[in-house]
């Protein structure tokens, strides 16, 4: 019996074509691509869904130029900044996962304070995903499984970034490509993939509602019969 989708992840993608297609530069792009994650933010919570993890900025996005790298940056600050009210008044805890550390010390400092800001709230888990590739999560969560003395499934899930998170239902990613471009790979083992051609900027709260109902139509079977 195939239940409601607790946990959702999203590759946001498109942001670029967005903006080409206006004849605008791509920071713009990414702006409208900000106005998105707010609108689906609300939405997931609306929908019931416990967690939302979103790809903001993969280990392999500093091959952009620099200053896209910035633009992106700036827009991260602002959109931590300005939506930590949002986030109060409709009950989201904000995580990062990632290697978010190693970011410039005054986004590190902004980020603390919002995880200490939220981590009252209850109602959704806001993941964003920054500084972040899947590989670099699994070799640090197999090295501490490794400190711990077993290197099994249950130590190295137990040490992924997203262990005290509900296990991912669905995978979306948006703009038509078909890959998951090292995201969430341990997690998406048995996770449900669902690919749209809408661009990420265009996508709406109706978009995510077909992706949750083509979820509530497939069966899950693990590997069983
Ligand atoms: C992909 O579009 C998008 C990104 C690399 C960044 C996603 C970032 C945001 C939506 C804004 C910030 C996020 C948060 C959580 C505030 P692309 O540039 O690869 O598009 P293209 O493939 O069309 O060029």
């Amino acid at each position: 019996m195939t239940q409601g989708a607790r946990h959702v992840a999203i590759i946001m993608d498109g942001n670029g074509r967005w903006a080409k297609k206006r004849l605008l530069p791509r920071v713009a792009g990414h702006k409208a691509g900000v106005e998105a994650v707010r609108t689906i933010v609300r939405a997931a919570g609306d929908m019931g869904l416990e967690a939302l993890t979103l790809y903001a900025f993969s280990s392999e996005n500093w091959k952009r130029p620099e200053e896209e790298v910035n633009d992106l940056m700036g827009l991260m600050k602002r959109f931590i900044l300005s939506d930590l009210d949002e986030f109060a008044a409709n009950d989201v805890k904000l995580k990062v996962i990632g290697n978010w550390r190693a970011l410039a010390p005054d986004v590190v400092a902004l980020i603390d304070n919002a995880l200490e800001r939220t981590s009252g709230n209850k109602r959704t888990t806001l993941a964003v995903a920054l500084n972040y590739g899947a590989q670099d999560e699994l070799v640090r969560a197999a090295r501490a499984a490794a400190a711990g003395g077993a290197i099994t499934a249950e130590a190295i899930e137990a040490h992924l970034d997203t262990a005290d998170m509900p296990p991912l239902d669905l995978l979306i990613r948006t703009s038509g490509e078909v890959r998951l471009s090292n995201f969430l790979l341990w997690q998406s083992a048995y996770a449900e993939l669902y690919f749209t051609d809408k661009l990420w900027p265009d996508f709406a709260p109706a978009d995510l509602k077909a992706a949750l109902d083509q979820f509530a139509r497939r069966e899950r079977r693990y590997g069983g019969l």
